[in-house]
């Protein structure tokens, strides 16, 4: 079905058809922009930006591109097209046809899990807000602005969701997805990772591939879910969210790129001798790396997880790309997770039921992904003829949740002594004195073509335009 923009509320779900619903909408609609307007992009809402909209769900050729001012982008309610006769794919339900409404029974779960990937959407564009005043150039700004309208775009996803499916209480949730902020000490948003705010491009670059990834993963977990609104709206998410990780490893796979250059310009593996002429060295990204991946792993929750097995048996949430696992039940079968032994000097090794490590094995998905970006990024190191690998961290350092959650473990995943752990953190993760650096470089560039001097060029522009067109006008 095409998408209708010819209604306040652009859509393909035949809005019009709905009175009551879509006077909610647009009663929801002027918050959501008053909202936009003081929570988004800070110093940018009035320019011209070459965004894209999406024009249809289909695969090929879903966007249209063109200026537009933020605040008149044309958010709206796009669900993937309905799958005939789907089935439930996974589960005690496996094969009964897939809910068209909440059951009963349902409901409490399904809209905590709605309310909680919704909120993460605009948390994400509060985080970024001041992002723009210090781009590394026009290029790049352009792709903030766009990840943010459609991180604006997956809050109507999931907002539609809240108001056509879930009544009053939806109702609520939706306006107070507005009310809490990022960061704000009385009223923050749910999940803690989403109240730092992102001030500098490392760390933007490095949320885009690590946390962007894991929210790839939630809506593949989603899109495989029994309710069957809700798997549509995620399907659609999910085209959108391909490009926000491509932001984030073009974006990281340009500072090694600039670093390996100086290093070869210099001929030289001082990390300071890099550092003074203006780039990101190679021991610094793989900081960023240990920090980021080892925040966003948790976001998986723990590795043993009732809640997990539950939403699994129901038909609630099911594992990313479920068909591609050989057993849909998983009734009496059993997984080897990992805990440290309780003296903290060794680890073990135990059998759960398989359902009960859903979030593990989710997340072991999420690790695989992760790799491809770094496989590239060493490719392009060797290439340049210069002797550093990046690594993925274990996953057992630096948890907050789990089984390792203060456990003292360093990089390479073994136990060691918390004083042994405090001592060398800021060999690996940024330091104060790294994150100073990285702000020092941190000035804004808007002359089209041009680049801050710490990453090197895009290998081509947006949509066939050349890198300097002029994708924000000032
Ligand atoms: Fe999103
Ligand atoms: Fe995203």
């Amino acid at each position: 079905m095409g998408i209708d923009y010819s209604q306040k509320i652009p859509n393909n779900v035949d809005l019009s058809s709905d009175r009551q619903l879509q006077r909610a909408l647009e009663k929801w609609q002027p918050h959501f922009i008053d909202w936009w307007k003081e929570m988004g992009p800070e110093g940018f809402q009035q320019k011209d930006v070459y965004l894209r909209t999406a024009t249809s769900v289909d695969a090929k050729g879903w966007a249209s591109y063109g200026m537009v001012q933020m605040p008149e982008y044309r958010w709206g309610i796009f669900l993937a097209d309905q799958v005939e006769d789907r089935r439930i794919g996974f589960g005690d339900h496996m094969g009964e046809p897939v809910w068209q409404q909440v059951p009963g029974e349902h409901r409490s779960d399904l809209r905590r899990l709605i309310v909680t990937q919704g909120d993460t959407e605009p948390a994400s564009v509060e985080q970024q807000r001041l992002l723009g005043t210090n781009c590394p150039s026009l290029y790049d700004m352009r792709n903030l602005f766009q990840v943010n309208v459609e991180e604006g775009r997956h809050l109507w996803a999931m907002v539609y969701l809240l108001q056509a499916y879930f009544g009053r209480d939806g109702r609520e949730e939706a306006e107070e997805l507005l009310v809490r902020h990022s960061g704000d000490v009385n009223n923050p948003r749910i999940l803690s990772t989403f109240n730092e705010p992102i001030d500098d491009w490392m760390s933007f670059f490095s949320f885009t591939y690590f946390t962007d990834r894991d929210g790839k993963f939630q809506l593949k977990m989603l899109a495989e879910s029994a309710f069957d609104p809700l798997s549509r709206t995620c399907r659609f998410m999910l085209t959108e969210e391909a490009h926000h990780m491509f932001v984030g490893e073009t974006g990281l796979g340009r500072v090694i790129k600039r670093a390996c250059e100086v290093m070869n310009e210099l001929k030289t593996d001082d990390p300071a001798r890099v550092r003074d002429h203006g780039a990101i060295d190679l021991p610094l990204v793989q900081k960023y790396l240990n920090f980021w991946y080892s925040s966003s792993l948790d976001l998986f929750g723990a590795d043993k997880s009732t809640n997990a097995a539950a939403y699994f048996a129901t038909g609630i949430k099911g594992r990313p790309d479920e068909d591609k696992f050989e057993d849909h039940v998983e009734a009496d079968t059993e997984y080897a997770i990992e805990e440290p032994d309780a003296d903290g000097k060794g680890i073990h090794q135990l059998k759960v039921p398989t359902r009960n490590a859903m979030n593990l094995i989710a997340r072991r998905g999420y690790s695989k992904d992760c790799e491809i970006g770094l496989t590239r990024w060493n490719r392009a190191i060797k290439k340049a003829g210069i002797d550093f690998e990046l690594t993925l961290p274990s996953e057992r350092f630096r948890r907050s949740v789990g089984p390792f959650a203060d456990f003292a473990m360093n990089p390479q995943g073994q136990p060691i002594s918390r004083d042994e752990y405090d001592k060398n953190i800021y060999d690996w993760i940024p330091s104060p004195s790294d994150k100073a650096f990285v702000k020092s470089l941190m000035r804004q560039v808007v002359e089209p073509g041009k680049m801050a001097g710490w990453l090197a060029p895009p290998d081509r522009g947006i949509n066939n335009q050349p890198v300097d067109y002029e994708y924000v006008r000032l």
